[in-house]
């Protein structure tokens, strides 16, 4: 009975550990679900353009064309937000590059145009060079459209970005939240329902599998209750005898 009750905890066990499991990239990544998908993973609803995640040595990254692969940190479902970080850590440099317009993504932070300028001299005080995106022979800045370009620097480009360089805002994953539309309103509520209903049966695995534990509990204790009083009355029946 013992053996019995180990294997069937064991089976609930794996079972859950296993529904967990596939919704992740590695131990520590985020929950990947609806409207996300892992690439190439077993299909839970038809994967949206722009959702699609990438497991890659345990990280989950997400593939921009404007840009390249960026690591994703963390996804809110709620406030629909997606955290991430460049793993060449230079937010700038993801500023610079990164168009969203053929996604489903837009910055979390307001946004306002900035102009990146590429100079050969450095440029006076209160302007910070852009490190990671500068060298020794050049150096890149993050300007007001407004400031006229000065004559040792080229324009690089003029984009809208959460915020200009600022040594004191240096964390590599700063800025670097999106939030998502979806396009499509009534695939997605599909979707939505499918996932509900996938949520719907899981709970109801698991809800049944609590409820015949719960039995063969029951189940054993009533077989020793009837032991122990048939172990009494063969007792009374020995004392009676003797
Ligand atoms: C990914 O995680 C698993 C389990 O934690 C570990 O065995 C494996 O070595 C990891 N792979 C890499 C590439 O880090
Ligand atoms: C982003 O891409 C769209 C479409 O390819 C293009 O029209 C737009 O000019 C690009 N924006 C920037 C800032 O490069
Ligand atoms: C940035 O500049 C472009 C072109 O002048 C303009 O269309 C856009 O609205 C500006 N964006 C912001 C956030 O100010
Ligand atoms: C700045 O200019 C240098 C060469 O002058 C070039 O190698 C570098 O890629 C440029 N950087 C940017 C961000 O445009
Ligand atoms: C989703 O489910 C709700 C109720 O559960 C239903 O009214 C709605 O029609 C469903 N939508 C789709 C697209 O199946």
């Amino acid at each position: 009975m013992g053996a019995f009750i180990f294997l069937f905890l064991l089976c609930v066990f794996c079972f859950q550990s296993k529904v967990t499991y596939a919704t992740r990239c590695g131990d520590a990544g985020p929950e990947i679900h609806y409207p996300y998908q892992i690439k190439g993973q077993q299909q839970q609803h038809k994967s949206l353009p722009g959702f699609e995640l990438l497991c890659k040595d345990n990280l989950t990254t997400i593939h921009f064309p404007s840009y390249g692969d960026l690591v994703v940190k963390s996804i809110s479902y709620d406030t629909k937000n997606i955290h991430l970080l460049d793993p060449k850590n230079c937010a700038h440099h993801v500023f610079l590059n990164l168009n969203l317009s053929l996604t489903p993504f837009h910055y979390f932070y307001v946004l306002k145009n900035y102009t990146y300028l590429n100079c050969s001299t450095t440029l006076p005080h209160p302007l910070v060079e852009v490190p990671c995106l500068s060298a020794s022979s050049y150096h890149v800045y993050t300007v007001d459209p407004a400031v006229p370009v000065p004559g040792s620097c080229d324009g690089v480009k003029t984009v809208a970005i959460p915020f200009a360089y600022s040594p004191y805002l240096s964390d590599k994953s700063l800025g670097l939240r999106l939030t998502w539309h979806l396009r499509e309103p009534l695939d997605n509520e599909a979707a939505v329902n499918r996932t509900r209903g996938s949520y719907k049966s899981r709970n109801i695995v698991i809800g049944s599998s609590i409820c015949v534990f719960v039995m063969a509990m029951l189940l054993l204790i009533s077989m020793k209750v009837r032991g122990a009083t048939r172990n009494l009355h063969q007792k009374e029946g020995q004392l009676l005898q003797s």
